[in-house]
């Protein structure tokens, strides 16, 4: 059996549309001249409209941690010090992505299935005047929490320090608001809530970032993972081949159908759809005894974690809906591995009937 007979609804990647996959099966076509720069700024733009952004924007080519690491590495120099937010596995990796890149990190913590505190950063930042950054995850993986970005921020702003945020699986699902909330450095992954293939990072920098990534000592951070590499091409090289190196063509094709997909949606309906079938989910799982790992204030429209019977490692249920059902879900991360399952419904294509079919088949655990 072919994987494609599996539904996948994990917390990405996610199945993607059939038109974004033709676009994968395009020809393929060189990586720059006039008709790659058109298509590439048109995609770098409808980019700019899910993050809120008039600011630059680029296409860094990994997944998600790549782009991460290159705005950490690029925007700090060695020895700096950085307030990293953690609430679960996504935030204990910042702390790591942070220190490889030898920044001194000052950790702020909050419990698993809790969100971080704005009072903790304000208390942080007050205790370390010489921190540099502040580097918080929008929506924990590990647990469904989306964390209070925006007020952060705000923190971020009245102390002159860079705000960074790790958004590889809350963009296009979750609302960020890079200009309006005085974010710097915002790294994503298309093959989350933008529903296009895994390869590609798209990264949001402010020119307030620029001011301060330009005055820093000089400091070595690789070549092709510094930004400051990006920007030349995009500047210097911008009529002709706007990227310093080689760019998967076909995933940006892919990519560029999706953002459209989204744009025809509207991203406020696209929004309120992820909400709808997070309620359906939540109510479901309610009603079938396996409650959702959060209270309904804590609703997250893309992914939804829960309990499963009491006793029953959770690896258990994610085996049995892919052999019974032929769906495939996650499991616990970390600390949460065996006592949580978490669902999927970041995919543009996951509809209510996939909520139905979900809810079902985990009402018949373990026939
Ligand atoms: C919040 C968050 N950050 C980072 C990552 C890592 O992304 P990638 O595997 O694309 O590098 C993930 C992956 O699930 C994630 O959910």
């Amino acid at each position: 059996m072919s994987d494609s007979e599996f539904k996948l609804m994990i917390p990405g990647p996610v199945s993607v549309s059939p038109e974004v996959l033709q676009a994968m099966a395009r020809p393929v076509v060189p990586h720059y001249g006039d008709n790659f720069i058109h298509f590439y700024n048109e995609t770098l733009g409808l980019l700019k409209v899910v993050f809120q952004t008039n600011q630059d924007m680029f296409l860094f080519v990994g997944s998600g941690t790549a782009g991460i690491d290159a705005c950490v590495g690029s925007s700090l120099a060695t020895g700096d010090k950085i307030i990293v937010g953690s609430n679960g596995f996504f935030g204990d990796r910042l702390i790591w992505i942070a220190e490889g890149n030898g920044l001194v990190v000052v950790p702020v913590r909050a419990k698993l299935g809790s969100v971080l505190e704005p009072a903790d950063f304000l208390q942080a930042v007050q205790d370390h005047p010489d921190a540099k950054a502040i580097l918080v995850v929008h929506l924990e993986t590990s647990t469904t929490i989306i964390n209070p970005i925006k007020e952060i921020a705000r923190i971020a702003r009245e102390y002159d320090l860079l705000m960074m945020v790790d958004a590889v699986s809350s963009i296009g699902g979750v609302p960020l608001k890079f200009d309006e909330w005085g974010l710097d450095l915002v790294a994503t992954s298309i093959n989350k809530c933008l529903g296009a293939p895994p390869g590609l990072s798209p990264i949001a920098i402010s020119q307030r970032a620029w001011k301060s990534i330009n005055a820093l000592p000089p400091k070595y951070h690789g070549w092709y993972s510094d930004l400051r590499t990006w920007k030349k091409y995009a500047t210097e090289w911008a009529d002709w081949h706007p990227t310093p190196v080689t760019m998967p063509v076909n995933n940006i094709a892919a990519l560029n159908v999706a953002l459209k997909q989204l744009m025809e949606e509207g991203i406020e309906n696209r929004y309120q759809r992820y909400r709808n079938l997070a309620i359906q989910l939540r109510q479901g799982l309610t009603a079938i005894g396996m409650s959702p790992m959060t209270s309904d204030h804590l609703l997250n429209p893309v992914l939804t974690a829960a309990y499963g019977p009491e006793g029953i490692p959770t690896s258990q249920i994610v085996k049995y809906l892919a052999k019974k059902h032929k769906i495939i879900i996650s499991g616990g991360l970390g600390d949460l591995k065996e006592k949580t399952f978490r669902i999927g419904h970041m995919s543009p294509v996951v509809n209510a009937e996939d909520i139905d079919l979900v809810i079902n088949a985990l009402s018949q655990f373990p026939d």
